[in-house]
């Protein structure tokens, strides 16, 4: 899909949060691929806004990782993620990672997901995130 503006990738979060089923067995975990200032951050504020989080969501890049409460059916905790400056899944299994993926309460969105691929789950969902101009971006869904 093609967005050209942070209204288009709002209705785009839309239709992924529409989509998305909790798992019985565990987590459900979004990877965001994607380059610098591609959208991964920006697509997760939306995501929450629309999940009803009303704190300002800031990109965990110097914290790592951001929880959520949320009080929807499906989630009760959105967990945000950057892994960019982490050197691989150790330092999120450090962090508590085996807790957080195996409770199908949680959402846990992940940028940089390539970083830690050893230890997401197989059936995470992929979507990609590719700078086209200023304004516009292409998202893919993998869902
Ligand atoms: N159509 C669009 N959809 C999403 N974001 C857009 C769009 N057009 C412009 N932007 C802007 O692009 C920027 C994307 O930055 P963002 O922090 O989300 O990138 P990122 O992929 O998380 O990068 P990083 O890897 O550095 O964390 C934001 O400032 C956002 O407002
Ligand atoms: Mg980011």
């Amino acid at each position: 899909m093609i967005s050209k503006s942070l209204d288009e990738t709002e209705k785009i979060a839309q239709d992924f949060l529409n989509k998305l089923k909790p798992k019985t067995n565990g987590a459900t975990v979004v990877g965001l691929h994607g380059d610098l200032g591609s959208g991964k951050t920006a697509f997760v504020k939306l995501v929450a806004k629309n999940l009803g989080v009303s704190e300002n969501i800031t990109s965990p890049t110097f914290v790592i990782m951001k929880h959520y409460k949320l009080s929807t059916i499906n989630y009760k905790l959105l967990i945000h993620i950057d892994a960019y400056r982490l050197d691989n899944g150790n330092d999120l299994t450090k962090l508590g990672w085996q807790d957080l993926v195996s409770d199908p309460s949680n959402l846990i969105m992940l940028e940089w997901p390539e970083i830690v691929s050893e230890i997401l789950p197989k059936d995470y969902i992929r979507v990609d995130f590719k700078f086209v101009d200023e304004n516009t971006r292409e998202i893919h869904v993998a869902i």
